[in-house]
């Protein structure tokens, strides 16, 4: 699928699509993130929410999940909003019957405020986003392209910790390349000073070339290793991730690249910083032991997940328009 660049935010997000990290800039995230901790105490609190009263956002899915979709359908719901549940449309809508992507999305835009969209091709939000004319189109992962409300958050929860987005050491590891959220990191971390990330991967998971390419110029120090060895002991945080097994033509080649560095016990006692964090987007499958899940520094099952319902409040916000 391909379409015409999603338009940059640029301090105005009511009605803006959100396709990609690209369209962000750093004041724009700056005030997000204003707005995510007051949706933090929103979410902790007791009173009901009308921030989002007489809303309607449909949760279009065509890939499985568990965070994106539930922690989007909780931020309506937190804000007294209402959703539309669409999960495996090709299974249970009239996409089985034969109707278009395009149909689809001018349907569900009929009765619907946003629509939250993940999909498998890359693209995807992008020319959903140029068929809905009335409401806006948030991707909620395309293909192996952006997971961009999942940078957010990820970004959030390194802020949280760090105190800053500038400056910052990271090690990303696993699939970088059929990782969206990887991609959509990359593209955030390239817009603040001084970032520098060692990506550690099989060299068949490294990422596209012409990827690795327009990221360096946007600025980002990336360096490429394919031994654990090679991590810095000075990381502010790791970034692990799951080999993208949908992504591959076969299990063979899968099984190839399967769970090349796994997170152990003692690999983090190893490299790890005592004050760097240990993030995954989830689901893992393997590549994190759970005897780490007991280490403070390990906050992928915690405020990382819980992370995801703040920010994606605050996105519904400011795209409906119901904060400025
Ligand atoms: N949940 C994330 C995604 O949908 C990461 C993953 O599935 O590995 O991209
Ligand atoms: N992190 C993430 O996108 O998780 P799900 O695939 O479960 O939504």
């Amino acid at each position: 699928m391909t379409a015409i660049p999603p338009e940059p935010i640029r301090g105005q997000f009511k009605g803006k699509d959100i396709i990609s990290l690209g369209q962000f800039d750093t004041d724009c995230i700056a005030k997000l993130f204003r707005i995510t901790a007051q949706m933090r105490e929103v979410a902790l609190s007791a009173a009901p929410s009308h921030v989002l009263d007489g809303s309607i956002v449909v949760l279009l899915f065509y890939e499985p999940s568990s965070r994106t979709m539930g922690s989007f359908d909780a931020a309506t719901k937190q804000l007294g909003g209402q959703t539309v549940v669409v999960t495996s449309p090709q299974q249970y809508s009239s996409v089985a019957k034969g109707e278009s992507f395009a149909d689809t999305i001018r349907t569900f835009e009929a009765y619907s405020d946003a629509i939250v969209l993940r999909h498998y091709e890359t693209g995807s939000a992008a020319t959903a986003a140029e068929t809905a004319r009335h409401v806006p189109i948030l991707n909620a992962g395309d293909g192996i392209g952006e997971h961009p409300t999942q940078a957010l958050l990820d970004l959030y929860t390194i802020w949280e910790h760090t105190g800053r987005l500038a400056g910052l050491r990271g090690l990303v590891a696993g699939d970088i390349l059929n990782g969206r959220t990887v991609h959509s990191l990359i593209k955030g971390l390239a817009l603040y000073e001084e970032n520098e990330l060692y990506l550690l991967a099989p060299p068949e998971l490294r990422l596209a070339r012409d990827d690795l390419a327009a990221f360096q110029q946007s600025g980002i120090r990336l360096y490429e290793v394919d031994d654990v060895g090679d991590i810095p002991r000075d990381c502010h945080f790791w970034y692990w991730t799951r080999v993208q097994k949908e992504r591959f033509r076969s299990d063979e080649e899968f099984q190839r690249v399967n769970n090349r560095f796994i997170v152990t016990k003692q690999l983090l006692e190893t490299y790890g910083n005592r004050d760097m964090i240990l993030m995954h987007p989830l689901p893992r499958v393997g590549e994190i032991e759970d005897a780490v899940d007991d280490d403070l520094r390990a906050v992928y099952l915690r405020s990382q997940i819980r992370n995801g319902m703040y920010v994606r409040m605050a996105l519904l916000a400011l795209v409906l328009g119901r904060i400025a």
